[in-house]
């Protein structure tokens, strides 16, 4: 059942809403996106109980970062196929996210995970992903490539 009053907003940026406006043109992509953020807003909801346990916690975050993993790859084979000049800052980019991200995953699986780092953390990162870094190569994430005809 939903809450009758909205929780108190965590510490740090919400979480962006999607909209039509955070579209990189790329279905595929704009729909891993819209779920990336609405599980952003499920570990942002978690936090915010009471007494959030480490597995709950690691649950959600885990989806986080396979999903994230699935997409990063997906995004880094179109803006390759598309031959976008940045591709290797925003590889880097992608990688340096993954590495925090997986960080905080064995901060909670070893019980030391600072609550506070990981709030701002994913807002930031959710907030970034898409409107600093994947928006601006849009013009490159149009399209999937099609595979080459099997041989
Ligand atoms: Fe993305
Ligand atoms: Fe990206």
């Amino acid at each position: 059942m939903h809450p009758k009053h909205h929780p108190k907003p965590p510490p740090g940026q919400p979480i962006p809403q999607w909209s039509s406006r955070l579209s990189v043109g790329n279905a595929k992509l704009d729909e891993q996106h819209i779920t990336l953020l609405e599980l952003g807003r499920d570990l942002m909801r978690l936090l915010e109980t009471k007494a959030p346990t480490n597995v709950q916690i690691h649950g959600v975050l885990e989806d986080i970062v396979k999903l994230t993993r699935v997409h990063d790859a997906l995004e880094e084979k179109i803006l390759e196929a598309n031959g976008c000049p940045t591709l290797a800052e925003h590889k880097a980019v992608h990688l340096s996210a993954r590495n925090h991200l997986t960080n905080l995953l064995s901060d909670v699986s070893r019980n030391h995970l600072d609550k506070a780092v990981l709030v701002q953390l994913i807002s930031d990162w959710m907030d970034h992903h898409i409107h600093e870094n994947d928006l601006p190569v849009k013009g490159y994430l149009k399209h999937v490539p099609q595979p080459p005809a099997a041989a």
